[in-house]
């Protein structure tokens, strides 16, 4: 049975069958050492003389074959233990080899981090890219991250709850990706932009506490910080106010932080709460809503959380000659009732405030979330505010006002963004590191080749037809 090479430690003396890569192979005259990798680490491995065969085979590996080995495990001399790895004072002495499969040499070196490799040779051979122990490390942190999210809200008795990846357009800002129908041609599904309207459908459901790492599409140009299709931690709560929302994500961040990065520095303020900022603080002192708060911006162990709130509910949005919500329609602004809410928005639409909150980590945007308008009537005012004729609101709309007829309770809720948070903590460069497989800054995957084109017959079971590149 297989053992896996971080426990040869338990084993010394015994008879082990290890299976794994080959990293490294160095010939010592008649001793062969390799350096055998599996999931657990790393471990040496020798070969000598004796079995013959075994020792003739172990001459033609290469880096990166596949192979099983079994032998013994033996405590190394003192003075040829490795201190840098786990298995360090231990190695296998090789009786018996099978060489699983053979692999060509890699395009590029795999015992670097990998910075000093062009990013679209890296992203074509991806599945070499994350053998690197640099990538392995991102991706188990990543996965304790959002493990320590779930089991965290999860105790506080949130159910996560699936919502459709094939839905209908919801306004987050960005362009959607539209999927078409082959039952209804002409028509088409969109991606999320996020599971907004469906987690506040949610709570008219009565769910109260819901939750979904969830992921998310948007169709907007990539950036260090920005990919098309990004993970969210999408939250919803009823009967909660924006300090209950607040302090349950403080919790969760400071405890995560405390567990899985303990080497990190936190800035707070002097009762050990994150420190809290208006928007118009904000943008008056560090022209921005995301201000970089950290005293030592050359720190990479610095973190400094910043909650911003009171942000504005509209903005003048000039290329459409409207106002638009500063995070989405459905967000609470700070009026009293829809006759009030009028009287406001024609006095002066840039002064109304909202329950709106966003979460900033090192000047990056980690989250963001409102308290959500609960009065049917409010929410078809805001939409015509923002421009939409009735028709157009209920074309739009019409499923969500309509809901909310049936029993709708105070609602409200945050939406962390994975991606971004474990790009900080990993101090990775960009949002690319931290996913396994990731588009390329101009929106590509290198390695399936998408996006591509199409069978005919898919079109024409679409009933779509590309009109003629020029
Ligand atoms: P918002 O649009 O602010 O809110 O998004 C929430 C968080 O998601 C992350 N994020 C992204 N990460 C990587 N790539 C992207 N393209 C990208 N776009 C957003 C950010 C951001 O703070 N439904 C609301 C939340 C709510 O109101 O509850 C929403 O999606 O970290």
């Amino acid at each position: 049975m297989r053992t896996y090479i971080a426990d040869i430690v338990n084993n010394e003396g015994k008879k082990v069958e290890l299976t794994g890569w080959v990293n490294i192979r160095r010939d010592h005259g008649k001793i062969i050492f390799i350096d055998l990798r599996d999931k657990s680490g790393m471990c040496q491995v020798v070969f000598i003389s004796k079995p013959a065969d075994v020792y003739e085979k172990a001459t033609k590996l290469r880096s990166e074959w596949v192979v099983k080995i079994s032998g013994q495990v033996n405590k190394r001399p003192a003075n040829m233990v490795n201190p840098d790895i786990i298995t360090g004072e231990y190695e296998l002495l090789a009786d018996g080899l099978e060489i699983i499969n053979e692999a060509k040499t890699p395009p590029f070196d795999l015992q670097t981090d990998g910075y000093e490799i062009g990013e679209d040779v890296r992203m074509k051979y991806r599945y070499l890219d994350l053998r690197r122990p640099r990538m392995k490390r991102i991706l188990e942190n990543r996965f304790k991250t959002i493990k320590f999210m779930r089991d965290f809200l999860a105790d506080k008795g949130f159910t996560e709850v699936e919502t459709p990846v094939l839905g209908k357009s919801t306004p987050e800002g960005a362009r959607d990706y539209l999927v078409p129908s082959r039952v209804y041609p002409g028509n088409f599904y969109a991606l999320p932009q996020s599971p907004q309207q469906y987690k506040q459908l949610l709570m008219v459901a009565g769910l109260e506490k819901y939750f979904q790492v969830v992921k998310c599409f948007r169709d907007e140009d990539t950036r260090g910080d920005r990919q098309p299709e990004f993970t969210q931690l999408d939250i919803e709560m009823s009967f909660t106010s924006e300090e209950e929302v607040l302090s349950l994500i403080e919790e969760l961040y400071l405890s995560l932080v405390k567990k899985l990065y303990p080497e990190k520095k936190l800035k707070l303020d002097k009762y050990g709460k994150i420190i809290r900022m208006p928007y118009k603080e904000a943008m008056e002192k560090y022209n921005s809503d995301k201000p970089d708060i950290r005293d030592d911006k050359n720190d990479p162990n610095e973190l400094a959380f910043l909650f911003v709130v009171d942000f504005p509910m509209f903005e003048w949005k000039e290329t459409e000659k409207r106002w638009d919500a500063v995070h989405h329609p459905f967000t609470m602004p700070k009026v009293d009732g829809v006759e009030d809410f009028k009287n406001k928005f024609k006095a002066d639409p840039a002064a109304i405030q909202a329950f709106q909150y966003d979460f900033v980590l090192n000047g990056y945007e980690i989250a963001g979330g409102s308290i959500r308008i609960h009065d049917p009537a409010l929410l078809q005012s805001v939409f015509e505010a923002m421009g939409n004729k009735p028709a157009d609101v209920k074309e739009k709309f019409g499923h969500m006002l309509e809901a909310f007829e049936y029993g709708v309770p105070p609602h409200g809720g945050i939406a962390p963004g994975i991606d971004r948070f474990v790009m900080i903590m990993e101090n990775a460069p960009n949002i690319r590191e931290v996913i396994a497989f990731p588009k390329t800054g101009d929106g590509r995957d290198l390695m399936m080749g998408a996006p591509s084109d199409v069978d005919k017959k898919q079109l024409a079971e679409l009933k779509l037809e590309i009109k003629k590149k020029k």
